[in-house]
């Protein structure tokens, strides 16, 4: 019987200490063995968002701690794994050292293979571990840092058809979750007070809706939030205009999504199933899910969510990429440092900044 892969996975791009055991199933899914994720929301939450330096120092703090209990809890030894994947960009570069250096030293020590992993590419394989998934397929990121339209189309090639040109989707729940002073983090607080108000309260609007192909703006949303905020008058307009700021942004992805979805099939003429899969933290939120699957059924996409653990940050998402890359021998030179900026399409233009013409 051929043997299962299997991996350790590490994550500390951001805020989440994460360590993970990973094998692979021999239906192309996977077993995730352990998936343990420590969240700094604690430490973050008196300043609004993340401070580096503290994110930093509580990765310190906890990074071994985690990865012994990943370790434990899978009841695998180190010298069962077959490689050790961490993740070496995007993010914060004094929160990637911690993981990333700690990979690479048990890596050597052990004398396993080291995978250095693309964070994105983590979330765009994520529904791989659950799914039997083949590429290629379209794929919606939505983070705290990053909002884009991909078409993966194999293993390290991606093609970014659509990007965000002002702020992630992830960081306007953010925003406006610290306008409205609904807490931290942000995304899951305005998904709960959503529920109370009434989404057809405020019209907010939706910039570059009838242009720029299926590139996002929403600087000018939550813009338009912030001088909203300034007239409320009761708690119950508060969630209202939270529920008007959702329905929005679900208007955004629909609209934008149904683009992507007919830019997708004029590039791939599969005539075969379609798949769109939506990944990162952003794809948690059960409003999006419904709208976004009721779109895709209407265009003949099969829609994919991971289960939500795999949706934020994780390490099982890193291993799991890790593994991928094993099987197509895509081995990387093991002197390697961290990227805080690293985009899955490098060819992809930068759309960001004045004067971008769409
Ligand atoms: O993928 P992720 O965990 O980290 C990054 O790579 O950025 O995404 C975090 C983002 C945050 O902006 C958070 O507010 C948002 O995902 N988020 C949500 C929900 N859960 C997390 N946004 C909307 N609704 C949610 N339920
Ligand atoms: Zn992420």
């Amino acid at each position: 019987m051929k043997k299962k892969l299997t991996f350790l996975g590490i994550e500390t791009s951001c805020d989440e200490t994460a360590a993970s055991v990973v094998q692979e199933n021999t239906d192309g899914t996977a077993l995730v063995l352990s998936n343990i994720v420590s969240s700094q929301i604690k430490e973050h939450k008196k300043f609004g968002g993340i401070v580096p330096e503290i994110a930093a120092r509580a990765h310190v703090e906890n990074i071994e701690l985690i990865i012994q209990e990943a370790i434990y809890k899978s009841k695998k030894k180190i010298k069962d794994f077959d490689g050790i994947a961490a993740t070496r960009g995007p993010g914060l570069v004094v929160c990637l050292n911690i993981g990333f250096s700690i990979g690479k030293s048990i890596s050597a020590a052990a004398g396993k293979k080291f995978f250095p992993i693309n964070h994105l590419e983590g979330h765009v394989l994520s529904p791989g571990i659950e799914n039997k998934i083949s590429f290629p397929y379209l794929v919606l990121l939505v983070s705290g840092g990053h909002s884009q339209f991909l078409i993966a189309k194999g293993l390290n090639d991606y093609k970014q058809i659509g990007t965000t040109i002002d702020d992630a989707v992830g960081e306007a729940f953010d925003k406006t979750s610290k306008i409205l002073d609904l807490g931290y983090p942000g995304g899951p607080s305005v998904e709960k007070f959503a529920k109370r108000g009434d989404k057809d309260s405020y019209e907010l609007p939706l910039p570059i809706i009838n242009r720029g192909g299926c590139n996002l703006s929403l600087a000018g949303l939550k813009t338009d939030v912030l001088r909203k905020s300034k007239n409320i008058k009761s708690i119950q307009d508060k969630y209202n205009l939270a529920a008007s700021f959702q329905e929005t942004i679900n208007k955004i992805l629909v609209k934008k999504t149904e683009i992507a979805m007919r830019e997708f099939n004029k590039e791939i003429s599969s005539k075969t199933s379609k798949a769109f899969v939506i990944v990162g933290g952003v794809a948690a939120n059960e409003s999006i899910r419904k709208n976004l699957k009721k779109i895709s059924k209407k265009m003949n996409f099969k829609c994919i969510f991971p289960s939500k653990e795999f949706c934020g940050d994780n390490a099982a998402m890193i291993a799991w990429a890790g593994i991928q890359r094993f099987k197509k021998k895509l081995f990387d030179k093991e002197n390697l440092i961290v990227k805080s900026r690293w985009p899955l399409d490098k060819n992809a233009p930068f759309l960001k900044g004045p004067g971008i013409k769409l």
